[in-house]
């Protein structure tokens, strides 16, 4: 059993109407975050299961999740105030592999994979010497920009709704990009058809890609089975074998991750 803390929300701000952050405080005894992981969050206003949102943001005292207003659990998330408690429980899951030797990356965040993507480019600066590009798709406003301002050397947006570099999908910035660069790694989060999308890509052009998966999730901790993906495995009857989300992800990389079976 994973720990389970009572955090005081620090403060809570909308970024646009659906999108809010949500600081809390840090518990002393919560071990070391890392760029990818994510936490169960759970109210007692929620009457159902906890939700999983990546950390979008953390120092020695706070942590911060950014979150799109979805459905009836990230609404009602959305209504607690300063000092109301939140239960999280975590750090869950596995983390991004950061190599120092990477020269040239590319990070892609869509929608609800746009926070974990401002932590993992924040490592990238910090722990490589790596050129960092970065490209954001939004359907409509785009947000935590400043962020990524800070550490890419080429940031470009994608939104579909709203004039910013490209008016459109950001997998259509990801196709050019890989035409004109040779990137040693590629990172991608978002919902499934982006991930899906990118990683065809870079396997199409041999570029390493690791996708950080945002199934739907019931238990979160391995136990039900809800969030498998089919991953690639010989020596299983039908080639694949179901890896749970929560349990052995989020991240995948993308030559393992069966996406037609
Ligand atoms: C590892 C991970 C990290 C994530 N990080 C973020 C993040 O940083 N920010 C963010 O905004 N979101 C993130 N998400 C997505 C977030 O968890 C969902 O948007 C949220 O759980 C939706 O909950 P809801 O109650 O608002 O919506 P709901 O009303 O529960 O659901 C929205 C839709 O999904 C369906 N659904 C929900 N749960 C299930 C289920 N278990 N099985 C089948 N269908 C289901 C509902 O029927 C509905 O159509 C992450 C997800 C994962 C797995
Ligand atoms: S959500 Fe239950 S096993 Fe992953």
């Amino acid at each position: 059993m994973k720990q389970l803390f009572n955090c005081e929300v620090v403060s809570k701000t909308f970024l646009n109407e659906d999108v809010y952050t949500l600081k809390l405080k840090r518990p002393q005894q919560m071990g070391d975050i890392r760029p990818s992981q994510f936490f169960n969050l759970h109210t007692k206003a929620m009457p159902y299961l906890k939700r999983p949102i990546s950390i979008s943001n953390f120092d020695e005292e706070t942590f911060d999740f950014t979150i799109i207003i979805k459905g009836e659990g990230t609404k009602i998330l959305s209504e607690v105030k300063a000092g109301d408690l939140v239960e999280v429980q975590g750090p869950l899951g596995n983390t991004y592999s950061i190599d120092p030797e990477h020269k040239k990356v590319l990070v892609i965040g869509g929608g609800i994979g746009v926070p974990p993507q401002a932590v993992l480019s924040e490592a990238l600066k910090r722990d490589t010497d790596a050129h960092i590009t970065v490209q954001l798709g939004f359907r409509n406003e785009a947000y935590l920009v400043e962020r990524f301002d800070g550490v890419a050397d080429v940031l470009q947006i994608a939104s579909e709704n709203v004039d910013y570099d490209h008016k459109g999908y950001v997998t259509d910035l990801t196709a050019k990009a890989l035409e004109e660069n040779d990137f040693d790694m590629v990172y991608v989060c978002g919902p499934h058809i982006l991930i899906e999308k990118v990683a065809k890509m870079c396997m199409t052009k041999n570029v390493p890609v690791q996708l950080l998966m945002e199934e739907r999730m019931a238990c979160g901790i391995g136990a039900c089975m809800v969030c498998t993906c089919k991953v690639k495995d010989d020596t299983m009857p039908e080639g694949y074998w179901n890896k749970r989300v929560c349990k052995d992800g989020p991240v995948f990389w993308g030559s393992e991750v069966l996406f037609d079976a």
